[in-house]
């Protein structure tokens, strides 16, 4: 029983641990929470949505739907001969990950959610500005998706971000805005992680209680100080709640 047990915990360590970036965004996202996660640094694997990133070059998934993109993660994690991960999602890599737990949960062993939301419609006047001036909207959404006072550090974000397809961040956003599970989260048997800036003003802390409430065996961390990019303002918060929760 007790090398049962040691075996099950060193099956948990070894298990990958896939990273989805969220809308307009790359795999770089993760890069300051990958270099904190310790013991499971090896086993992370950060994706690049198709049209993102070191993507840029392919077509973006379709159709723009939540479902669409987690078509996109499965055949990647198919090519990498990924079979079963711990999957963690900001923004749209969570709306990504809760799809995925809901219908593919083989392949998931549990999610951790950071700024995201069982529905996350999205600003009619982001929407519209993402399909015109997509650099523009691009720099409006990582603006507003940084806690006030973090403005400098947002602007470097947004220009220091790596290249996505034109279309990728108005794309992304359509997928986020039809994405709706509030009402089948109770499904979801998954231990999951629900991580959330007390500052984020694009899946407020509102829509982390709700996650937590719902999903029938979450944790929620809120971190202070930290708006929507949480893995880029707060790091260590981030990859302190990653490896606190993956140990557990
Ligand atoms: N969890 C919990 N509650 C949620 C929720 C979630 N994921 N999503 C919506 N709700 C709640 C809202 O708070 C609202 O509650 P209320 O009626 O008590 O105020 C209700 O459900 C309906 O909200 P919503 O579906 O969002 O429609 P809306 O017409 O009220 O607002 C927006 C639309 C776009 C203004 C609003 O969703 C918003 O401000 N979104 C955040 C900004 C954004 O663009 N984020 C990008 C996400 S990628």
């Amino acid at each position: 029983m007790a090398a049962e047990m040691a075996g099950e915990t060193s099956g948990a360590a070894s298990t990958p641990v896939v990273l989805i970036h969220g809308s307009g965004d790359s795999a770089a996202a993760w890069a300051g929470v990958i270099e904190r996660l310790g013991a499971w640094r090896g086993r992370a694997v950060a994706l690049d949505l198709p049209g993102h990133g070191g993507r840029l070059g392919e077509p973006l998934p379709e159709p723009d739907t939540v479902a669409g993109y987690a078509g996109a993660v499965r055949r990647d994690l198919a090519r990498r001969g990924i079979g079963r991960a711990v999957v963690v999602g900001h923004s749209l890599g969570g709306a990504i990950a809760l799809h995925l737990a809901l219908e593919a949960p083989e392949l998931v062993e549990r999610i951790a959610l950071v700024g995201a939301g069982a529905r996350m419609r999205v600003l009619p006047a982001l929407l519209e500005s993402a399909g015109r001036d997509p650099g523009a909207a691009w720099r409006e959404a990582v603006a507003l998706g940084h806690a006030p006072g973090h403005e400098e550090m947002a602007a470097r974000y947004a220009a220091e971000s790596a290249p996505v397809a034109p279309n990728a961040l108005h794309d992304d956003l359509v997928a986020c805005d039809g994405f709706d599970i509030m009402a089948r989260l109770g499904e979801i048997g998954q231990p999951a992680l629900v991580v959330v800036g007390e500052v984020d003003r694009l899946t407020p802390p509102k829509y982390a209680a709700f996650l937590a409430e719902g999903l029938p065996h979450a944790r929620l961390v809120t971190l202070p100080g930290a708006g929507h990019f949480a893995m880029h303002e707060e790091p260590e918060g981030v990859a302190e709640a990653l490896r606190g929760w993956l140990a557990g």
